[in-house]
């Protein structure tokens, strides 16, 4: 990503330690009793050491989630999930950001398990108006469950970043001026959730749950949010940290360094492409995917 702090201070600023401080205090990992409701599981989600880790648990009779107290209208909003270990076949860790209402929009990483020793997919799509169908895949370039990695979602009106490790992984550009929706308008909010899905993740519904493994567990922490738009309710009242005009990640694009790493990226570990999949699209693939690069 381009954003560099330097960049976006104004001269005067500059000049000044203090007020530096204050305007840019650093972006702090986040409390997650502050941040986040526990909504799904009777017990099986659990907040510790002090607001500063999460786990999720599934087990035969229910999974589990939570979800963010705030809506962002627009973020760039940074997790470190690691997921769950051994065999995970036939589970699923959602990690999504989402509106309400019939046509909403949504950013989604799922995580489909699988086998113990085989690779985890990385599930990615992006709604809008309640239509996805933008499916890409990914196989990660590390163990998913051996440590914590970050998986972060950077959403302004230009485009959709997301990115693991700091690495762009997926664009999703705004391009209404070629006809195609984009979120821009419906306030979202954050959720994950941990759950069976063993009709269809693991090689397409072959692979089972394995309920003698169970409970499965997948853990949260350094939740970073310090750079995205609250929404307060009203129609157009949206509160911004930092003030929107100062902060660059409002504005940001992928720089052409990012560019190059999300190409490495999909060209390494992308192991499907709704915009190739002719199969699906006979008449052609949609409008998105032929303008630019995703
Ligand atoms: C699980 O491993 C198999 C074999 O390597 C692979 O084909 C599949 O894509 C992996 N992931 C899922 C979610 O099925």
């Amino acid at each position: 990503m381009s954003t560099s702090i330097s960049l976006l201070i104004p001269p005067i600023l500059a000049l000044s330690c203090c007020s530096l401080l204050l305007l840019f205090p650093p972006i702090s990992a986040a409390d997650f009793n502050r941040e986040f409701d526990l909504t799904w599981g009777q017990g099986r989600a659990h907040i510790l050491d002090n607001g500063q880790l999460l786990t999720l648990t599934l087990d035969r009779t229910s999974g589990s989630g939570f979800q963010s107290k705030n809506h962002y209208l627009f973020g760039k909003l940074d997790m470190q999930l690691k997921l769950v270990p051994g065999n995970s076949a036939g589970t699923v860790t959602a990690y999504f950001l989402k509106s309400g209402g019939a046509a909403w929009d949504e950013i989604d990483y799922e995580f489909l398990g699988n086998l113990s020793g085989q690779p985890y997919t990385l599930h990615t799509n992006v709604f809008t108006n309640g239509k996805g169908d933008r499916e890409q895949q990914f196989r990660l370039w590390f163990d998913p469950t051996a440590d914590f990695h970050t998986y972060s979602i950077l959403w302004n009106p230009n485009t959709i970043v997301f990115s693991v490790d700091g690495n762009p992984i997926r664009e999703f550009k705004n391009l209404e001026a070629a006809g195609v929706p984009f979120p821009k308008s419906r306030p979202m909010r954050l959720y994950s959730s941990l759950w069976n899905a063993d009709d269809w993740a693991t090689r397409g519904g072959l692979v089972k749950t394995d309920w003698s493994n169970a409970p499965f567990a997948a853990s949260y922490r350094d939740f970073r949010a310090g750079e995205v738009c609250v929404w307060r309710g009203g129609e157009t009242s949206t509160f911004c940290t930092p003030p929107a005009a100062t902060s660059g990640w409002l504005n940001q694009r992928l720089d052409s360094m990012s560019q190059q790493k999300l190409r490495w990226v999909q060209t390494h570990y992308m192991i499907y492409n709704y915009c190739t999949d002719t199969k699906r699209f006979p008449q052609g693939p949609p409008t998105e995917c032929n303008t630019a690069a995703h």
